[in-house]
């Protein structure tokens, strides 16, 4: 059985003791195995079974190149089974806030996307916007729109548009959506994008919301919950700090 360690965690004060720590913790443990580090998640005594998925492994191997993309692994794999799940539903798939594109081609990858009669839509600003967004990404800037036209540039049923969620999704948006993934760190934003999209998705479809679990964007939570749960919908919490609701 294979361990995931990575050492980036947020919120930590003194990293190198922070990890001091839980280097020791490891060490008392009676099995090393089933250790995933990183994410701010110190598991053990887990199967984690997406380590086996050779598709999404290999995919991943390619892609992920800093330390919160190798760290966010966990994460991927929960998109990744919302895509699988999608891929046999009406529609096409879409990523509101997907920055450098990394995780929408690491699946793109893993499931061949470019064999796939779908469509996947992403949208990003790509650029700081003091107006819309509390804090910018380190790659932000005017060259990053093309970057991501570029990475995707083998795949030409991916669109990539600039703009801002969810003003821009009266511009560009598919009819039907098969699994959605939402992750602006915006309760402003995601609401909005809800409030056009979520009808289009299919029954059966994933709603994967990345920021829902994190204290830090516990608006976003209280926000989203009340907006799907006026739709008599819950959002199940998930351990990596997504949230996750199955449209039926
Ligand atoms: C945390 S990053 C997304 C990371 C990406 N999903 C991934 O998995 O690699 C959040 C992104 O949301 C974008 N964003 C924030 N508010 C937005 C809005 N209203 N419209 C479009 N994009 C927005 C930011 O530009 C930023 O690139």
């Amino acid at each position: 059985m294979s361990n995931h360690a990575t050492t980036m965690f947020w919120g930590v004060g003194d990293g190198s003791q922070f990890i001091a720590g839980i280097q020791q913790s490891i060490n008392n443990l009676v099995q090393q195995s089933g250790i995933y580090t990183g994410d701010n998640l110190f598991t053990y005594q887990r199967n984690l079974s997406f380590l086996d998925d050779e598709p999404l492994m290999a995919a991943w191997r390619r892609h992920a190149s800093d330390a919160m993309e190798k760290a966010i692994l966990w994460r991927t794999s929960i998109l990744l089974g919302g895509v699988r799940n999608g891929l046999k539903l009406t529609g096409d798939f879409v990523e509101c806030g997907c920055y450098k594109g990394t995780s929408v081609r690491i699946l793109c990858d893993a499931v061949n996307f470019g064999a796939v009669d779908k469509r996947y839509f992403l949208y990003d600003l790509f650029e700081y916007d003091a107006a819309t967004m509390a804090n910018g990404m380190p790659e932000h800037g005017q060259q990053l729109y093309e970057q991501v036209q570029q990475r995707f540039a083998d795949l030409p049923n991916v669109v990539v548009t600039q703009g801002r969620v969810p003003e821009v999704l009266g511009e560009v948006a598919p009819e039907r959506i098969a699994f959605m993934h939402l992750d602006m760190n915006s309760a402003t934003a995601e609401v909005g994008a809800l409030g056009v999209l979520w009808d289009r998705m299919v029954p059966g479809a994933m709603l994967v919301l990345d920021d829902y679990g994190w204290e830090g964007y516990r608006a976003q939570k209280l926000a989203e919950d009340a907006w799907l749960g006026a739709r008599g919908f819950q959002v199940i919490e998930l351990p990596t700090g997504q949230g996750m609701v199955i449209k039926q």
